[in-house]
């Protein structure tokens, strides 16, 4: 059985994936939940703490004092309590935030707090939703595009750094990122290369690719 009302979006760093989800819940008045926040969270928290990304017991305790829930409007979206995105967003989060997700009974609780909070239908975002969180989603999109694009990309995005920085950042992790979500996309899922495409000739293809799978989605 398919669940039918979350949307997965797939794809390295730097691929333009938040752009596209918090655009698509909007358009299919769905919540949009980054996952990619949730491990960034608990990294903060970890930084915050002086635990280290090796210390599983350590993060465990600390995963229990965060809270996400789906606030705002317009869209719905995931909310971590007590962060902000600056601090969600800093280099030293970005250097060990891959390492605190590699970790496999972290996965398994933010998996299950994710299911939560889709399962009245979502626009979720991350890097395992279409394989392990919703391997059912009703469409599956995986965002690819060439590194020097997403550099690109995220240079536009983060006015603190420069280029050479943010690609010897996005190098790194999309290397650890490797070793616990494969960069392919899973089943089922249809690729959109936005190398060259802007924001809005995204959500265009990927608007058509839902009214093609799942024309009930759309308005
Ligand atoms: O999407 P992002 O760059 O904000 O993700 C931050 C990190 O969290 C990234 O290094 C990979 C990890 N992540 C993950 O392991 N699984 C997800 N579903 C989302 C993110």
């Amino acid at each position: 059985m398919s669940d039918h009302k979350v949307i997965a979006i797939d794809g390295a760093a730097g691929s333009g994936k938040s752009t596209l989800a918090r655009n698509l819940a909007r358009t299919v008045h769905l919540p949009y939940v980054n996952t990619g926040l949730m491990y960034r969270a608990l990294t903060a928290s970890a930084i915050r703490n002086g635990v280290s990304d090796d210390d599983v017991e350590a993060l465990i305790d600390l995963i229990h004092g965060l809270t996400f829930t789906l606030g705002g409007s317009d869209p719905r979206e995931l909310k971590v309590e007590g962060f902000n995105e600056r601090e969600l967003t800093t280099p030293e989060v970005e250097r060990s935030v891959s390492r605190v997700a590699r970790h496999p009974r972290i996965r398994a609780w933010m998996h299950e707090v994710q299911r939560r909070l889709g399962a009245n239908g979502a626009v979720m975002e991350g890097r395992d939703i279409g394989s392990v969180v919703f391997p059912d989603a009703v469409v599956k999109l995986y965002l690819a595009a060439p590194r020097g694009a997403r550099v690109d990309r995220r240079t536009r995005e983060r006015l603190r750094e420069g280029p050479d920085e943010i690609a010897a950042e996005l190098e790194a992790r999309d290397d650890l990122d490797a070793r616990t979500n494969p960069p392919t996309p899973p089943t089922g899922a249809i690729v959109i290369d936005t190398g060259s495409l802007d924001s809005d000739a995204t959500l265009r293809t990927a608007i058509s690719l839902i009214l093609e799978h799942a024309p009930e989605l759309v308005p």
